[in-house]
């Protein structure tokens, strides 16, 4: 089995060469999660003597693209891509899916488009920039730490582990923590959250109880106990029958039990916080979740929101049984959990804000 240093690790999280291979990590940076392209569209001005314009798709307050900067653009059928941390080679491949993921949808016709008003959807993508995420020093310094911390502690057999993980898996545990970390980085940047009134006590309460090591940690290690799981159930098309569900279930423990075996023979195991939460990923506020049915009350944050982003990741990809959902009809499937009180509707709606939404 590979070894798996920090470096390795990093690289099968950052590298284009092993997006390269592994067709469904690149889906994770495609259209199948919804989450990652920068798209640009053409505008024409109503004064033919104006320049062109290339316009971010999703965020109408940025700068507007020179032509210059528009020939570093990947382009395929009017669409432009923001190539800078994909493959060129890539690029249709990664195009192609995107018209496919637009071809069933509600579509309207933005007032001066012209080369998109067939393709784009009436919903602003989620903008979540990805390659943003890839290049924040913080991000990629608290991945070497956890793994630092697991060769001190011998374990690092979690990020083989981690790695070994099927490939709808690994797309979904690091899906999972960018949109988490996203949610993080939301609330340090007050430029982003005071857009959305958001008062500093309130982020600088819930920044408290996520610290980033704990975060990561349980981010990208809550499903590893799916490598116990059979893959038949794993990958089942269908419906799982009860037997099925609740061998499903049992992934929170074997992910859990996991690190637990390491903290036995290290108290002072520096990731307890996130472990608790990688055991309770899927409890909910109302005492319905497993594997203990708890409840708002005895749930730290952590657990609450990744409860959340696990959710959105999920119904944002694409899975054996089911396509990839928008992230419109992921957030109302969210808001009726909210509804019933599964989850907390404010923390939603933070995190909501936090995938750059037009005012919701
Ligand atoms: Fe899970
Ligand atoms: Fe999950």
């Amino acid at each position: 089995m590979e070894k798996a240093s920090p470096e390795i690790l990093l690289s099968k999280i950052f590298d284009s060469d092993y997006r390269k291979v592994s067709p469904t990590l690149v889906s994770f940076l495609s259209p199948d999660t919804k989450s990652s392209l920068v798209l640009y569209y053409r505008q024409s001005s109503p004064d033919r003597e104006a320049p062109i314009q290339y316009s971010p798709y999703q965020n109408s307050e940025s700068q507007a693209l020179t032509l210059d900067q528009v020939e570093k653009l990947g382009k395929v059928n009017n669409l432009y891509f923001d190539i800078k941390q994909i493959p060129s080679t890539e690029v249709d491949h990664i195009s192609q899916k995107y018209l496919e993921s637009f071809k069933n949808l509600d579509i309207t016709t933005p007032k001066g488009l012209k080369e998109f008003s067939r393709l784009l959807p009436n919903y602003v993508d989620d903008s979540i920039t990805l390659p943003a995420i890839f290049s924040s020093p913080s991000f990629k310094d608290t991945i070497l730490n956890i793994t630092e911390k697991f060769s001190q502690l011998r374990v690092d057999s979690a990020s083989e582990q981690l790695i070994q993980l099927d490939p709808v898996t690994l797309a979904h545990s690091l899906g999972t923590t960018f949109i988490t970390f996203n949610f993080r980085n939301f609330l340090d940047s007050p430029q982003l959250y005071k857009k959305r009134n958001i008062p500093d006590e309130l982020a600088q309460s819930l920044l408290v109880e996520l610290p980033p090591q704990q975060l990561i940690f349980s981010c990208l290690y809550h499903d590893l106990g799916k490598y116990n799981i059979d893959p038949d159930i794993l990958h089942k098309p269908g419906k799982l029958d009860p037997d099925e569900w609740e061998t499903m279930k049992t992934h929170v423990q074997f992910s859990y039990d996991f690190f637990q075996n390491v903290v036995k023979d290290n108290p002072s195991f520096p990731f307890q916080t996130g472990l608790l939460s990688i055991l309770q990923h899927h409890e909910d506020d109302l005492g319905t979740g497993y594997p203990n049915a708890l409840k708002k009350e005895q749930l730290p944050l952590l657990s609450r929101l990744l409860h959340i982003t696990d959710i959105y990741h999920a119904l944002t990809s694409k899975r054996p049984y089911k396509e990839a959902y928008t992230p419109q009809k992921a957030i109302s499937i969210l808001k009726e959990d909210a509804q019933k009180g599964k989850i907390d509707s404010a923390l939603l709606n933070i995190f909501i804000c936090s995938l750059e939404f037009p005012n919701k």
